[in-house]
């Protein structure tokens, strides 16, 4: 059961249905709130997953700050996240969370490990923090899996404005102090899915916990939007491709402070799952041409 199916993780889910066997009930805000505890409640007695997918949040963090926005943000990003694993714990279901490298305020150039203390510079991060401790409260079945950079040929992500940007502008000016691991959404897909499997595979899953799953090699966001270019003339997918200029977070209009590295350990899925990171340029080498196309 997938909560949040409208979104780019959701979307990337619901496509890889029948993977190993496993059949995907997406739901999207529409057909499901993740506020509404009730319907919540209802519509996980009723379906009675074998796993339940938070992919649901509000991701928008420059609209996070806007202080008509925190309200919704706080309600959907740590109480509805709770409300999810409530509901699934009291139908006896796992619940599989997805989370942020802006729980960590990225001073330091050492990776992010799992029992590292977060501490968010912005409203999304600060809501997101406080949802993985709800939800880990909440479902003692819970993963809580924190990721990276996402991106994915739907809606609005990195990816997508660069090549937006690429086919309108003659120079683009893009972050370079700011380092992390860019991750396909469909690498992070078929990993939820993988614990799925393992969840159910191995008798008495005893692994639960938090867990790190990101792209590497980490990049800043000029080196990430260097290679999409290069891609890009490689592929002949643009006639015309812009210059592309590295500047400061300062320079960058924005009223959100960001961590200015992101990177995480890996380790931990690795060992305990076998795992491997998300190779995020072969994403991006393989599949670019179909992200000019989608909505
Ligand atoms: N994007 C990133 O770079 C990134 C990085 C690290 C971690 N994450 C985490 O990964 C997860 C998935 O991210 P994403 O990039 O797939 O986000 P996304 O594309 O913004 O999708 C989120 C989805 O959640 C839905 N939603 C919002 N409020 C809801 C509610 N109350 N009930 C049900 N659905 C609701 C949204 O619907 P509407 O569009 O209709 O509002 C949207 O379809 C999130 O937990 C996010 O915090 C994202």
């Amino acid at each position: 059961m997938i909560l949040g199916a409208g979104g780019q993780v959701g979307r990337c889910v619901s496509d890889l249905s029948g993977f190993r066997g496993i059949e995907c009930i997406p739901l999207t805000r529409g057909e499901l709130d993740i506020c509404d505890l009730a319907g919540l409640r209802e519509a996980v007695a009723e379906l009675a997953p074998d796993v339940v997918l938070n992919a649901a949040a509000c991701t928008d963090v420059e609209r996070a700050e806007r202080p008509e926005s925190r309200s919704e943000v706080w309600s959907v990003n740590a109480s509805g996240a709770e409300n999810v694993a409530r509901a699934s714990a009291d139908a006896g279901a796992p619940v599989i969370h997805l989370s942020t490298d802006y729980v960590f305020d990225g001073i330091g150039t050492a990776p992010y490990s799992e029992d590292d203390t977060p501490s968010p510079l912005n409203v999304y991060g600060m809501a997101k923090l406080e949802g993985d401790r709800l939800v880990a409260a909440a479902n003692p079945r819970h993963l809580i899996l924190r990721s990276s950079w996402i991106f994915s040929p739907y809606s609005r992500n990195f990816v997508r404005t660069m090549l937006r940007l690429m086919g309108g502008q003659r120079e683009i000016r893009v972050v370079d102090d700011q380092v992390g691991g860019p991750t396909s959404a469909s690498d992070l897909a078929r990993t939820v899915l993988l614990l799925c499997c393992a969840i159910s595979d191995v008798h008495d899953f005893g692994a639960w916990g938090l867990y790190n799953y990101a792209g590497k090699p980490d990049v800043s966001w000029f080196s990430f939007a260097s290679f999409i270019r290069q891609t890009v003339v490689s592929e002949g997918l643009l006639r015309e491709v812009p210059d592309l200029v590295p500047i400061s977070s300062r320079e960058y209009p924005s009223g959100v402070r960001r961590p200015s590295s992101s990177r995480l350990d890996l380790s931990r899925i690795r060992s305990v799952f076998g795992l491997p990171p998300s190779d995020w340029q072969h994403e991006i080498r393989c599949h670019l041409a179909a992200y000019l196309g989608q909505g």
